[in-house]
């Protein structure tokens, strides 16, 4: 894909750099060497799949072609490839975690390397924009890794019977639960008139290529919920029988439920204590249900589910986007489903080349998610970025918002 960074000098894009590419190792420092390497599902990647993965990608598009580098290691390109088919074979991604060689160290110890060449191209005078532009797109690449990394080490600790923490609930992306939550407050609803509106991004900064090119649309005057929905909403859909309605759902999402056994959101326990009846693991361990905390870890089909239930319906992503709710009101704690397909939007290019593969190719078969999770590092989103995954997928920090 293709990034614009604007102006942004090479102190600004090492320091950046350096930045990122050390929030990577701190968030992988909580979990051990037998952590690191165990793969729970296929589309799950191993913590040290990803911390070698986001450093072949600087390797590949940024130490190869601009500094005439050799590989660190040929056999790297095979294993840590993703999906770039214009770079060549690679290992399935349902096998990442048969990688247990090269070791953690022997990963560590790629990630200085490259992290040194990266840094020497930057500081040997002006590096042309083309290489800022990549090592930003790296950067951002990598965040999403971390959030990614996150997803994937909590559905990997969930498997274990003892269902250990990544980090004390107060350190946890979902933060700690507080003494006698009664509820969140009830929604208030956002009114928009409709009418024709600009959407896509169109301005100055990084955006990827899928938020462009900014365009106009017209919306339908609709209303849409000031926060998330919660927990304890959840678990009155569950209690009124909403996995077991096929009225409710989506003939894909039913069949979802049956052939799932879905009863409750991902990390959804049932339990002997407590008033709810429900344990809900978390980065922090398991910890009882939270009636205000937003519902996290949903599908697109319980959405859509959820939804109908509630007489309302997902907002679309140019509705979403139209309102840009206010993270400080409670969004940025789950990704939110929207009812849009993830498309591209008129006149949408790739970039040429292999990094031309970062977002187009996923277009079919998927919905766009807008927002930001407790997952996802600091600033990395925009009112504009476009999230996706299949409609199935569960595994994500993922909520969901209602409309009307
Ligand atoms: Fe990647």
């Amino acid at each position: 894909m293709t990034g614009t960074t604007g102006t942004s000098g090479t102190d600004r894009a090492c320091e950046r750099f350096r930045s990122v590419r050390s929030r990577t190792e701190a968030l992988a420092a909580p979990l051990g060497p037998e952590d690191q390497v165990v793969q729970s599902m296929p589309d799950c990647s191993p913590t040290k799949w990803h911390r070698a993965h986001t450093t072949w990608f600087f390797e590949e598009f940024v130490l190869g072609p601009h500094a005439g580098a050799a590989p660190y290691d040929p056999a790297f390109r095979f294993l840590f490839n993703s999906y770039y088919e214009a770079v060549g074979p690679r290992q399935p991604r349902p096998r990442r975690g048969m990688i247990t060689r090269p070791t953690v160290d022997e990963v560590a110890a790629y990630r200085r390397a490259v992290d040194e060449g990266v840094e020497a191209l930057l500081d040997k005078g002006d590096p042309p924009p083309e290489v800022v532009d990549l090592v930003e797109l790296g950067c951002h690449h990598e965040e999403q890794h971390q959030e990614l990394l996150l997803m994937d080490a909590k559905h990997l600790l969930a498997q274990n019977p003892l269902r250990p923490a990544y980090a004390a609930p107060a350190d946890a992306p979902e933060g700690a639960v507080a003494a006698g939550d009664a509820g969140a407050a009830p929604v208030d609803w956002v009114k928009h008139p409709g009418g024709i509106v600009e959407v896509g991004h169109g301005g100055e900064g990084f955006a990827y290529d899928n938020e462009g090119p900014r365009h106009e649309t017209l919306l339908q005057p609709f209303s849409l919920a000031d926060r998330l929905v919660t927990e304890g909403e959840w678990a009155a859909f569950v209690d009124d029988g909403g996995y077991h309605r096929p009225d409710l759902w989506l003939s894909d999402g039913w069949y979802a439920v049956q052939d799932g056994g879905w009863e409750a959101p991902l990390y959804w326990e049932r339990a002997d204590t407590g008033p709810s009846g429900w344990s809900v693991f978390t980065l922090g361990g398991l910890r009882p249900l939270s009636p205000s905390a937003p519902v996290r870890h949903i599908s697109y089909y319980e959405a859509d589910a959820f939804a109908r239930w509630a007489g309302c319906r997902l907002p679309t992503e140019h509705e979403w986007e139209a309102v840009s709710p206010d993270r400080s009101a409670g969004a940025g704690a789950a990704w939110e489903w929207t009812g849009s397909a993830y498309l591209p939007y008129p006149g949408f290019r790739p970039a040429a080349g292999a990094v031309g593969e970062y977002n187009g190719k996923f277009m079919s078969g998927q919905h766009v998610l807008r927002g930001a999770s407790c997952a996802t590092p600091p600033g990395h989103s925009r009112p504009t970025y476009r999230n996706f995954f299949p409609p199935g997928a569960r595994w994500a920090f993922s909520g969901l918002r209602l409309a009307s």
